[in-house]
């Protein structure tokens, strides 16, 4: 499952995504919003409680640029959040930082090449190794 949300600058792009997705096989949890305005923090919070819990694998949020929505998931312990514009940076944030959050700014990407950073996101694993050492390294700087 597949956790996604997003503010009001989102909404059109969130629905693209999902309608996209699931004709791929991808569950989809919508956690909103559906349009009404709403405070990117909240909706950071609200994605990647779903992740650090476990019942959802990885998140995707969308805001404007995308950087609010950044800024604040990388805040929650547990999450690694990348702030994706082409499809070179989301495939190496999977293979080398194991990224488990994607944002997605829904004023600076179209609908079409968002959907497609998000397949590729959805679809890399991570490559382990020497990079697992540094994503321990980030974990530890979390508890410092
Ligand atoms: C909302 O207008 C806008 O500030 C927000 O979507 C986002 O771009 C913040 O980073």
């Amino acid at each position: 499952m597949i956790a996604i949300g997003c503010d009001h600058a989102g909404v059109e792009m969130k629905k693209y995504i999902i309608e996209t997705l699931a004709l791929e096989g991808f569950d989809m949890l919508d956690l909103g919003t559906d349009g009404e305005p709403c405070d990117y923090p909240d909706m950071a919070e609200k994605v990647c409680q779903k992740v650090t819990s476990g019942e959802c694998e990885k998140g995707i949020l969308i805001c404007g640029t995308g950087i609010g929505m950044s800024i604040a998931a990388n805040k929650i312990k547990g999450i690694r959040a990348a702030l994706c514009t082409d499809s070179f940076s989301t495939k190496y944030t999977r293979l080398h930082n194991d990224a488990n959050v994607m944002c997605l700014g829904a004023r600076t990407l179209g609908c079409g090449l968002a959907a497609e950073l998000v397949q590729i996101f959805l679809t890399t694993g991570f490559e382990g190794g020497r990079h697992q050492r540094r994503v321990d390294h980030i974990t530890g700087l979390e508890n410092k």
